[in-house]
């Protein structure tokens, strides 16, 4: 029985902090839709190919100083800058397998002390994903993963941080997968959550 409610695609989100696997998860999952026959991509936020997306990264990488308010409207900015490419694809039938999305954006903005619904307030109205998938890690086993590439928030102070901040932004709908499990259990564990869903399920 084919159960797929929709021909749309599905808005897949990943989450976590930094080095808990998403990115080569993310890859490993959109491979394995399109094995499955499912038109799939990968996107990620930051997206750094915009001109928003060039002043986030060099925010990041320490050569730009900007006010906390300032760098998280533009994180936002820079998801609503994509906003309706992102509709138009889920449209015509692309699962989009997103690496970070406004959770990044009210986490890391909220763990440095700005008011969470203040951080909330500028994502209302972006499109809401189908599933949230947070990748847990423990912001000490994630640093002794080590490759932390010396961007602004790659410290585990500030990663303990954003742990707690993720926790109260938790949501009883969001699968919550162990990252500390081999890679290979974490990319089976993530397509078993996509293929149960009802929009990507074959
Ligand atoms: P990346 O390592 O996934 O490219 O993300 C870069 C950093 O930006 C990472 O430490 C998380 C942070 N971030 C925010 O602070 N706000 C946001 O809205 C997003 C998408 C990422
Ligand atoms: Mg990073």
């Amino acid at each position: 029985e084919d159960n797929r409610v929709e021909s749309r695609g599905a808005l897949v989100v990943l989450e976590g902090l930094d080095r808990s696997g998403k990115s080569s998860q993310c890859s490993r999952l959109v491979s394995f839709l399109e094995r499955q026959g499912i038109s799939a991509e990968l996107w990620r936020f930051p997206d750094r190919s915009t001109n928003v997306g060039q002043m986030i990264s060099a925010y990041l990488a320490n050569t730009s100083q900007l006010d906390d308010r300032t760098i998280h409207l533009l994180f936002s900015a820079n998801r609503w800058e994509k906003r309706s490419l992102m509709e138009t694809k889920l449209t015509t039938g692309t699962t989009l397998i997103v690496d970070r999305y406004s959770y990044s954006g009210v986490a890391f903005s909220s763990a440095k002390g700005l008011d969470l619904e203040w951080c909330k307030a500028p994502e209302i109205g972006l499109l809401a994903p189908d599933v949230v998938i947070y990748l847990d890690i423990s912001p000490e086993k994630a640093a002794d993963r080590g490759g932390y590439g010396g961007e602004r928030y790659e410290k585990l102070e500030f990663q303990k941080k954003v742990a707690e901040s993720y926790k109260v932004l938790y949501d009883a709908s969001w699968k919550v997968v162990d990252a500390f499990q081999s890679i290979e259990d974490v990319e089976k564990e993530l397509q078993d959550i996509v293929l149960d869903n009802p929009i990507t399920s074959l």
